[in-house]
């Protein structure tokens, strides 16, 4: 029966009853489910005032799962019983039964059946009488496995508005209906502010590019302006030399960083920077002593993937020292880096570093710590401490920890610094223009906002797509 047919079923059930009727009587009287009368119920009480529902609830005793078995075929014992053939069964294959372990001890109580333990074949069963008499089946047993159950139901009686015809209600006022009047006289559905909505037959974003939209938000919000980083690859020079890494430092070492193979070599570098690089690696200048090594163009030419989105500040303050008038500027990007490490449920050889830059005129460590208390405020980090640190391009170098409430502990949350002369100073930067800049990885955020512990469940060839369609939209407290 359509839902609509069950609806004017029982619209016509409550016209001919007196008083009103019980939705569990109709259903067993149309041999339906309850459920289905339910159903008629609630789209009936939806047109407004056709019937008046009141939920009510009766108690009764049911059989049980078990108790329904028993009244079946028969209470466990007599089914051990009768399993048992006049040469009698293996306890253990009685045992394999669903009915054996609890009907064998109540045979054996009411002493139907007898277990010879020396039996050659290993422990048997014996019947001891001809035939018996299942108590339990009749009835008297049954009730120890009934359950009193509470059972909903509702009682219906006519509306205000009683009728026993449905008419449809309209969804939607019409250009028409207003014209010619005719909306006075219908009926319109109300809205359902319940209903679910649709689900967007479309793709979805990653949690990693959804956290990085915050992040965005939070640097535009700041002022800043992202940084072009559409190139993975990168040469040396621009990754370690120009921020004044030397050439022999481990991270440089092929167990840290991936080289290219084709091309090996980058070619184009603008000449007189590159001689500038090189002279304060080996000789030093700018009130620096340098590292006194032979510097090699070769070092600086290899082709890498790049291992810091530091790369991308560095050709991006070799272009503003290029201007012929300086201007304060504030850069910001998010985008993948690689590194050679030894994966774990941590690490992978790929990540997003978050990155942030300001150059203007006299900036101090106190500006560095102060943009840091805003940037990390923003996400709703407000507890920060610092920890000097090292790194080839900044003097003084700060490890930045925030106190994570969750974990209880102070947690590594990012690396800054104000860099060094010997990386600003060739690039032809004026002398009291100081750059402050910090560096945090978007992973490490994303997985804590998203309770995800192992990086192979966010990154990488085992990812559930379900996670990805799953994941709520991202918001950083402030
Ligand atoms: N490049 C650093 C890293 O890879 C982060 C950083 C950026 C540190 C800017 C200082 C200044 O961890």
């Amino acid at each position: 029966m359509a839902d609509a047919g069950v609806a004017e079923t029982l619209l016509r059930r409550i016209e001919k009853a007196d008083g009103g009727v019980d939705s569990l009587d109709v259903a067993s009287s149309l041999g339906l489910d309850h459920q289905v009368v339910v159903g008629a119920v609630k789209s009936l009480q939806a047109l407004g005032d056709l019937i008046s529902a009141e939920q009510r609830s009766s108690k009764h005793w049911e059989l049980s799962e078990e108790g329904t078995e028993i009244a079946e075929q028969g209470s466990h014992e007599a089914r051990v019983f009768g399993s048992i053939p006049l040469d009698g069964l293996a306890q253990s294959e009685l045992m394999k039964l669903s009915f054996g372990k609890i009907g064998f001890s109540k045979a054996m109580s009411n002493k139907w059946i007898r277990l010879d333990k020396t039996h050659e074949g290993g422990p048997r069963i014996f019947r001891t009488v001809e035939s018996i008499q299942d108590q339990e089946k009749n009835c008297f047993g049954v009730i120890l496995v009934s359950v009193f159950r509470t059972v909903k139901s509702y009682w219906i009686t006519k509306g205000p508005s009683f009728s026993t015809t449905i008419t449809k209600q309209e969804t939607e006022l019409t250009p028409d209906m207003i014209a010619n009047g005719s909306w006075k006289e219908k009926k319109f559905k109300p809205y359902n502010f319940e209903a679910m909505g649709v689900a967007p037959d479309c793709g979805h974003l990653h949690p990693l590019m959804k956290v990085r939209t915050q992040f965005r938000q939070i640097f535009l919000e700041m002022g800043f302006s992202e940084m072009p980083t559409n190139n993975f690859i990168e040469s040396s020079f621009w990754n370690f030399d120009s921020l004044f890494q030397p050439q022999q430092h481990p991270a440089r070492d092929a167990h840290d960083t991936f080289f290219l193979s084709d091309p090996a070599l980058a070619h184009e570098f603008p000449q007189d920077y590159l001689e500038r690089v090189k002279k304060v690696h080996s000789e030093g200048g700018f009130g620096s002593q340098g590292y006194k090594y032979d510097w090699k163009i070769e070092e600086a030419q290899k082709n890498i993937l790049r291992t810091h989105t530091t790369a991308v500040s560095a050709r991006m303050l070799y272009k503003l020292a290029q201007q012929e008038k300086f201007t304060p500027v504030k850069y910001f990007s998010i985008d993948r880096v690689f590194r050679n490490e030894t994966l774990d449920a941590t690490h992978l050889a790929e990540f997003h570093q978050i990155e942030g830059v300001v150059a203007d005129y006299g900036l101090t460590l106190g500006d560095l710590i102060g943009i840091l208390y805003q940037f990390f405020t923003k996400l709703g980090i407000t507890k920060l401490r610092f920890k000097p640190a090292y790194n080839p391009y900044t003097e003084p170098s700060m490890e930045v920890f925030s106190y994570h409430e969750g974990l209880q502990k102070w947690v590594e949350v990012g690396n800054s610094g104000v860099f060094r002369p010997e990386m600003l100073l060739p690039m032809g930067l004026p002398e009291d223009v100081s750059v402050i800049a910090w560096g945090l990885s978007l992973e490490r955020p994303t997985m804590i906002k998203y309770g995800i512990n192992n990086i192979r469940e966010l990154v990488g060839h085992k990812v559930n797509l379900q996670m990805v369609y799953d994941s709520p939209m991202c918001r950083l407290e402030s």
